[in-house]
């Protein structure tokens, strides 16, 4: 900095402290603090259940946050991207705020509430109106949800042509709670579709299977992970429930989905809307059916669990689409 900014900056800053002290400044925080004891409940040289739980998030994607510098700080991404935009939208504001991994506090409040209560305990509501409430995942689903209802995205344009508008078109990349729900894919008339997810698995949602205890970091707890990188699964969660799983592939439903995943996959690069990595293609024209079938495709793709979320709704759907596609209808 040349000497002539750095008077200048010295300047503003003086400015900016006379102005502070002639306004009456609103108190948006206190703190009253009893004694020092109550912060020892966390902060001692005995506890540790602070460092496992930090430990265990270092391995979560929250605070990886592969895509954080990309979309943290964005308007419209930021309330699921960073922390702070988190912890913004929940307070009402608008503004958005710089971009910052998913924190302990974007979760809890622990100076606010001296405790580990959840910031969101509240049923949400999907981006098709459908109001979903399982406990303790009701804060997962205020960000892992589709962004958009199928309704209004599986349209004509004005033309009348289908189109695929854009290559980030579809639910977007988080719908668990939607699938969870059983809702929010194209339901073609003429088929049946279950829509429940397995009422056990609904109880906590997704809590009961991502957050089970697993002695190693870098699965369940706060790691939330289901597979870690070298491969091992929590099953913990799962065989509180089903007691004997060695994979996640109970009853061969996740391989019997994961296959009509990929015949709908195939089916979709014909018709020229899906590319081979699957993500959709930009401005390919193509049927209502074909437009419809390519969401259904994006939706049991981006959920990510090979249908571990809904077997039914997922395997429905796919086969319904898979059905018209093919022309069997
Ligand atoms: C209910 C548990 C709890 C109590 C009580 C608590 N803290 Fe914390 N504190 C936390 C957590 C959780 C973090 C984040 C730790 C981490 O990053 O792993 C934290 C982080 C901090 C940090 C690090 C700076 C930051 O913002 O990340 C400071 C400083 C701190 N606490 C001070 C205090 C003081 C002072 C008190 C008492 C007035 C207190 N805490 C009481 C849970 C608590
Ligand atoms: C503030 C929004 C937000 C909340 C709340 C949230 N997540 Fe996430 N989660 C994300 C985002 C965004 C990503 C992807 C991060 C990236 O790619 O940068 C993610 C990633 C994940 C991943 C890893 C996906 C992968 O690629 O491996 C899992 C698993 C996950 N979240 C589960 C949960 C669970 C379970 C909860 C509830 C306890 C939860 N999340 C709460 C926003 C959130
Ligand atoms: C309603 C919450 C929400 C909003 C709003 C949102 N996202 Fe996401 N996004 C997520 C979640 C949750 C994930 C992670 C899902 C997973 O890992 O399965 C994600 C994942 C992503 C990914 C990673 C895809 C991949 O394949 O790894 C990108 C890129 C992304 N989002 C970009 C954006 C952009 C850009 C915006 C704003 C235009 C945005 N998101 C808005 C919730 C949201
Ligand atoms: C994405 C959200 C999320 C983030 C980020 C998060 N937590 Fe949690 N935390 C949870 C959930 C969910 C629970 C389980 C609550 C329940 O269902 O009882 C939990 C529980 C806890 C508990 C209670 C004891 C336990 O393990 O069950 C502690 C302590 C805790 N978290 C500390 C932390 C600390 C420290 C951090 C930061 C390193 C952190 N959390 C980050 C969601 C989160
Ligand atoms: C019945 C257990 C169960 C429930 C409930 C559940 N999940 Fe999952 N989830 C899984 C399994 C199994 C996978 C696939 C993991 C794999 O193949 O590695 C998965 C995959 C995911 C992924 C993809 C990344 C990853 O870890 O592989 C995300 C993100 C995710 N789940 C989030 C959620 C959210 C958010 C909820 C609640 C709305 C939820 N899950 C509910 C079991 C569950
Ligand atoms: C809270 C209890 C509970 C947990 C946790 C749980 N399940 Fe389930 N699950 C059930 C119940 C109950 C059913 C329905 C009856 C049945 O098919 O056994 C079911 C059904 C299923 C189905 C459908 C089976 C079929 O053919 O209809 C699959 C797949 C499944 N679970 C996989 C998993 C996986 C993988 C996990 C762990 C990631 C898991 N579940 C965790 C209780 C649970």
């Amino acid at each position: 900095m040349t000497a002539a900014r750095k008077n200048l900056m010295i300047l503003i800053c003086l400015a900016s402290l006379l102005a502070l002290g002639a306004c009456t400044r609103e108190i948006t925080y206190t703190q009253v603090n009893e004694s020092a004891s109550s912060c020892f409940d966390c902060h001692s040289d005995q506890d540790t259940f602070l460092m496992e739980a930090q430990l265990e998030w270092t391995y979560s994607m929250h605070a990886i946050g592969a895509n954080v510098a990309y979309a943290g700080g964005r308007s419209g991404c930021s309330e699921c991207h960073s922390g702070a935009g988190f912890e913004a939208y929940l307070a009402g504001e608008t503004a958005v705020p710089y971009a910052t991994s998913i924190r302990c506090f974007s979760c809890h409040a622990p100076h606010t509430n001296e405790d580990f209560q959840l910031r969101v305990t509240e049923a949400q509501t999907l981006a098709d109106g459908t109001v979903l409430d399982i406990g303790d995942g009701n804060l997962c689903l205020s960000c892992h949800k589709a962004r958009r209802d199928v309704a209004t995205e599986v349209v004509a344009n004005a033309e009348g042509d289908f189109v695929i508008p854009s290559s980030h078109w579809g639910p977007h990349h988080g719908p668990q709670g939607d699938l969870l729900a059983g809702t929010n894919g194209y339901e073609f008339e003429g088929y049946t579709y279950r829509s429940a997810a397995p009422p056990a698995h609904l109880a906590n949602g997704c809590i009961s299977c991502h957050f089970a205890e697993n002695s190693k970091a870098d699965l369940g707890g706060h790691s939330f992970n289901m597979t870690n990188a070298a491969g091992a699964m929590n099953l913990n969660g799962c065989n509180l429930c089903h007691t004997d799983l060695t994979d996640f592939n109970y009853e061969g439903r996740v391989a019997e989905i994961d296959e009509l995943g990929e015949e709908l996959h195939a089916l979709l690069v014909a018709e020229g809307t899906v590319d081979e990595d699957g993500h959709p293609i930009e401005d390919a024209v193509t049927t209502l059916e074909g437009k419809a079938a390519t969401w259904n495709f994006l939706f049991w793709e981006e959920d990510r669990s090979h249908g571990v979320h809904n077997p039914d709704y997922a395997e429905d759907l796919l086969r319904a689409s898979i059905a018209v596609m093919s022309g069997e209808k």
